[in-house]
């Protein structure tokens, strides 16, 4: 506990302090041992009596207020913060009751600052006769803790504001990619239906001839081998796939009896047949997915010198992807029955490729071909 209390004062017998004009006296007697003692302080400091009146203050006192207070006897409050009574918080009231040291932050308006303002009681035979009252500026002390607070609660705002970026992004990202996911999973049921219907279409050539039952399946394989073994990406192989599938769909259109004459046909009857390739083209022309492969089926049946049809193309003007149908189908159609003749076979296809690699083949498609299949010979060798 600290107090500050006169050695002398507690020699005075408890008879000079009965009423506080008694107390008051008693506090001036001492006032200029009081002044003495304040005059050494570095902070403002004053002397108040139990009345609160100002009984002597030091030089700092009156820097501190711009104006000589020393002495006043006027009421601290006034004096200090311009009140009419003790501003709340004085720690005076509560030294009053305490008879320790009080102290209390205050700001003070008229000086614009900051104060820690202390109280130790000067007690004389266990009654109070006064106060040191001292005031320390704490206004940088105080200014600093603000910004620190405020540079905290900037700080701390920052944080949120982030978190709440971060979820709204996170909520942004996991609402894309539910999209996304909802996106694909149509995409890939409506592949999958177009798939199927284009199965349907084949399964309906199928059914129209005995002859050519299983021939789309095999060529679409074949050709996607080739593909494949010719380093083509993901996305060509797929189509030459489906250009296999379909390539002879224009079939559709071509009489039955004709797809399933026994003998040779005439020349008209040929020319007939000889429509299929542009009939295809015409049947799945309003498909937008199929756009890219209806030149590989139209010209399916072109060879290289110009001697195919239907528009007699030569060379580099036939699409790859209609070379490779046309090495696919004809390997299917040597080594498949027809009507009008048994299967020449394997021995006799591959023959064929090679004689007729250049003028009516692409050498690059056919050497690609002979490649699988020398593959898939030394494969199924290693497996029996
Ligand atoms: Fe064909
Ligand atoms: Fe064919």
């Amino acid at each position: 506990m600290r107090s500050v209390v006169n050695p002398d004062c507690r020699k005075q017998k408890t008879t000079l302090f009965q009423n506080k004009a008694d107390l008051t006296s008693m506090i001036e007697e001492y006032a200029k041992d009081w002044q003495l003692f304040i005059n050494t302080l570095r902070y403002p400091a004053a002397i108040i009596d139990i009345e609160c009146n100002i009984v002597a203050a030091n030089k700092e006192m009156s820097v501190l207020f711009g104006e000589n207070i020393n002495s006043t006897h006027t009421k601290c409050y006034q004096v200090f913060h311009g009140a009419d009574m003790p501003v709340e918080n004085c720690p005076m009231v509560k030294a009053e009751k305490s008879f320790t040291h009080e102290e209390a932050e205050i700001y003070e308006p008229s000086l614009g600052k900051f104060l820690r303002v202390m109280i130790d009681p000067i007690i004389a035979d266990k009654r109070l006769i006064g106060a040191i009252h001292y005031a320390l500026d704490i206004t940088d002390q105080k200014m600093a803790e603000e910004n620190s607070i405020d540079l905290v609660e900037i700080y701390a705002n920052s944080i949120n504001e982030l978190k709440a970026s971060e979820l709204r992004a996170q909520k942004g990202r996991d609402a894309f990619l539910n999209m996304l996911e909802d996106i694909s999973e149509s995409y890939k049921e409506l592949e999958n239906l177009f798939l199927r219907f284009i199965l349907v279409m084949v399964n309906a050539l199928d059914a129209k001839s005995p002859w050519t039952k299983g021939h789309s399946e095999r060529v679409s394989m074949y050709a996607e081998q080739i593909a494949k073994e010719m380093l083509m990406d993901a996305d060509e192989i797929k189509n030459i796939r489906l250009a296999g599938l379909l390539h002879d769909i224009g079939k559709l259109g071509i009489y039955d009896y004709l797809l399933d004459k026994p003998g040779k046909l005439t020349k008209e009857e040929f020319n007939i047949v000889k429509k299929h390739p542009a009939q295809g083209a015409s049947i799945l022309k309003d498909i937008t997915q199929l756009r890219e492969i209806i030149p590989f089926i139209k010209y399916h049946h072109e060879k290289l010198d110009g001697n195919g049809y239907p528009n007699k193309l030569k060379g580099k003007k036939i699409p790859l992807g209609a070379k490779i149908l046309h090495v696919a189908d004809s390997f299917d159609s040597m080594t498949s029955d027809r009507p009008y003749r048994p299967a020449p076979g394997i021995e006799y296809a591959l023959s064929e490729l090679e004689k007729h690699k250049g003028p009516q083949f692409d050498n690059d498609v056919v050497d690609a071909f002979l490649s699988v299949l020398e593959k898939s010979y030394i494969e199924s060798a290693n497996l029996l």
